[in-house]
């Protein structure tokens, strides 16, 4: 079945715009102009990305996505607003359903970049459903293309977070769950525009609220693909801190998972130990051991960390 892209917009504007975009592509575009034709669609053909325009009334727009996601639960659904259009963004990204919103009037490269996220994302979830230990892996390793200071990164964590679990002595679903977390505890990174995350320097405050997300749009395609829970958990807390002043959930000590915390203490130490887009420098062993030493009780737990 040729996957489809489903346009719920009055206007033909966005279509058109698409349209170059995928003429090269084995992807077909279908506009519908009501919610009962794009359910329709739904059902015949293979929706891998639903952009949701002005067809559905703002109230009704978290019923709607649900529906849509009863019968296309895989679909990534796109948002286009207009900029100053809060009643109809806001109801809908508290839904949890939206990959990303389009702003009118787009830019032609964001369009496409956010488009071609959406499909990528798509693909996650649906080798996530299948996944065996390989597609886990470069999955992972995938997220290392767009963002190039980390490659290598998710290998280099599972093999300092594996070495915390097997000294603790946990079971192997604990170590799995490490191996899994590991690999993919930035994969929500690919919800992310680029330019935030190869941006050089510090983010402002919007931009980094952005960066912050991934965690949570990490956890969403691992709960997406019916992950185990402790895979989940370990890639949405990756970024607590022992002091509860972490994100996403601001969970303190013990409150974090057991594998969540390993894995923190292996991403610090190798966001130290490589060159990143926002420090030039990189430490040795011995200085990196003392910054680690030095986060012992505020970003990373204590015992781990003896
Ligand atoms: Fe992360």
């Amino acid at each position: 079945m040729i996957p489809v892209i489903l346009i719920l917009d009055q206007d033909v504007k966005i279509t058109e715009a698409l349209s170059p975009l995928f003429a090269d592509e084995d992807i077909r575009l279908r506009r519908a102009e009501s919610l009962k034709q794009a359910l329709e669609v739904l059902h015949r053909e293979m929706v891998v990305t639903i952009v949701l325009g002005d067809v559905i009334p703002p109230p009704d727009i978290p019923s709607a996505l649900m529906r849509l996601k009863s019968v296309a639960p895989y679909a990534v659904k796109i948002l286009l607003v207009h900029s100053n259009d809060l009643t109809r963004s806001v109801p809908a990204l508290n839904s949890g359903e939206i990959f990303r919103l389009i702003v009118r009037p787009w830019e032609p490269e964001t369009l496409r970049q956010t488009m071609k996220d959406a499909l990528y994302r798509h693909e996650v979830v649906l080798a996530l459903k299948e996944a065996d230990e390989a597609t886990l892996r470069s999955l992972g390793q995938a997220i290392e293309l767009k963002d190039p200071y980390t490659k290598g990164h998710c290998d280099r964590v599972a093999g300092f977070a594996l070495l915390i679990g097997k000294a603790l002595h946990l079971t192997p679903d604990q170590l799995m769950h490490i191996r899994h977390g590991s690999w993919l505890h930035d994969c929500g990174k690919i919800g992310v525009p680029e330019n935030i995350l190869n941006f050089k320097g510090e983010l402002d405050h919007p931009d980094f609220e952005v960066l912050k997300m991934h965690p949570t749009w990490g956890a969403e395609v691992a709960r997406q693909a019916n992950l185990q829970a402790g895979v989940i958990n370990t890639i949405l807390h990756h970024h607590e801190r022992y002091d509860g002043l972490g994100y996403p959930s601001g969970l303190k000590g013990d409150d974090i998972p057991l594998e969540a915390r390993i894995v923190t203490v292996a991403d610090v130490y190798d966001a130290i130990t490589t060159r990143r887009p926002y420090r030039e420098q990189v430490y040795s062993l011995n200085e990196a051991m003392d910054i680690i030493a030095s986060m012992a009780g505020t970003f990373l737990d204590p015992d781990l960390v003896r």
